[in-house]
């Protein structure tokens, strides 16, 4: 990417001069045309139009028009991609969806390290189907192979692991789960919009993401869900009117949409929506190939930084060196971890931590430097020298951390 195409981005961006923002991984920053995106939305369709704006203004079809935008990210064919929910229903929908589509096995298999949630959902159906119908197995991705995916149902695995920044092989793990019969579901939460996707060419069964990290749709923006084409006849285990065939005739009994709309249940937030969309439309300038090599370059700069830095005696790199086993984000433990990412956070690096001793260092390629990668090693450094991290205030925990 060139530095004129870098800067027409980055300048998208509302970016806190005061701040080093290292947390798009988390929270994407706001994109500058989503306030009065908002605002069209409320004042002038909502205010103005009234309820005639579900069908003038299109609400109805929001979800699969921010899909459409979402599925060119991560290589989904058109109408294959609905945006609702948030990626935790998706997951409970995709799964389900899978388990009937796989009748004759009953496992689930997932990664024991992965984000809980994804494995609280899949604890939840196994208890609510019974352990005959379905259970959860727990492996190793080295071990994810067809020999040992001979029972499994589906698969459910994070395409980057949210604690290590680890980029996990889509195209091998996905053919190893075919090979075994088993189907795919990949959580594309920390790589979609920052790593190169192709859930198609990968034959992907489905896929679950949120907006709000890479893809700055705001904070608790919708959730969204891929269906591979194959599977268009799936079925959705949360029924509802959205996603029904005819949903202005409310017919007394359930006959699903056509296409992925069937995997629509209630009525989705159109303001959320309109957020998405802005944000979305900011990929519009530049490939994810671009970006993908952008946030390798941020990353190896972040690394190199830490390996010429006194920091290295104290910080141990979890994320992979590799590129190809690396995604948008570097993660390191070390001691007094938490009390240290307040002390970076109160010196303006905006960082996140994760329990017992993670500090993540997210990089967006659409507006972070390669300064700020260097600039974050030397403000740490200065907390680790000056010890400031050993100051009260930086012992306080907040929910969020
Ligand atoms: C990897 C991963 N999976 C699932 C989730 C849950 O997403 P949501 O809360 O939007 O359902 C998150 C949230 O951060 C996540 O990072």
């Amino acid at each position: 990417m060139s530095d004129a195409l870098f800067e027409k981005l980055r300048a998208q961006f509302h970016l806190p001069d005061d701040k080093i923002y290292l947390d798009g991984n988390s929270l994407g920053a706001l994109p500058r045309t989503t306030p009065a995106t908002l605002a069209e939305t409320v004042e002038n369709q909502w205010g103005t139009d009234l309820i005639a704006s579900w069908n003038t203004h299109d609400w109805i079809d929001l979800p699969l028009v921010v899909g459409n935008q979402i599925g060119k990210l991560i290589g989904a064919p058109e109408d294959t991609v609905v945006c609702c929910d948030n990626l935790s229903i998706n997951l409970y929908k995709a799964i389900l969806a899978a388990l009937e589509l796989n009748p004759s096995r009953s496992a689930i298999c997932a990664e024991e390290q992965q984000f809980p949630s994804d494995n609280y959902i899949a604890a939840g159906i196994s208890q609510l189907l019974g352990e005959g119908r379905c259970s959860v197995k727990t492996l190793r991705i080295e071990e994810m192979t067809p020999q040992n995916l001979g029972d499994t149902a589906v698969l459910v695995l994070s395409h980057v692991d949210y604690k290590t920044g680890s980029l996990r092989d889509m195209a091998q793990i996905s053919a190893n789960a075919h090979a075994a019969g088993a189907l795919v579901i990949w959580d594309l939460a920390h790589s979609a919009g920052v790593v190169d996707i192709d859930v198609t060419g990968c034959e992907v069964d489905f896929a679950v993401g949120c907006t709000y990290k890479f893809l700055n749709g705001g904070p608790g923006a919708p959730g969204y869900l891929f269906v591979h084409p194959k599977h268009s006849s799936a079925s959705n285990p949360i029924p509802g009117w959205m996603g029904h065939a005819a949903m202005f005739d409310f017919e007394s009994s359930y006959r699903p949409a056509q296409g992925i709309r069937r995997f629509l249940t209630g009525t989705q937030s159109v303001i959320a929506l309109s957020a998405v969309s802005a944000g979305l439309a900011i990929f519009d300038a530049v490939s994810v190939s671009a970006l993908r090599a952008r946030s390798l370059l941020l990353t190896q700069q972040f690394i190199e930084s830490i390996d010429g830095s006194v920091v290295k005696e104290n910080v141990a790199l979890i994320t992979p060196r590799s590129e190809v086993a690396r995604g948008s984000q570097v993660s390191i433990t070390l001691e007094d971890a938490f009390p240290i990412s307040q002390a970076l956070i109160d010196n303006g690096v905006i960082v996140d931590f994760r329990a017992p001793n993670i500090i993540r260092f997210g990089f967006s390629p659409l507006y972070n430097r390669m300064s700020d990668a260097t600039a974050a090693v030397k403000v740490l450094a200065h907390i680790l020298k000056s010890k400031q991290y050993e100051h009260p205030r930086y012992q306080k925990r907040s929910i969020v951390t």
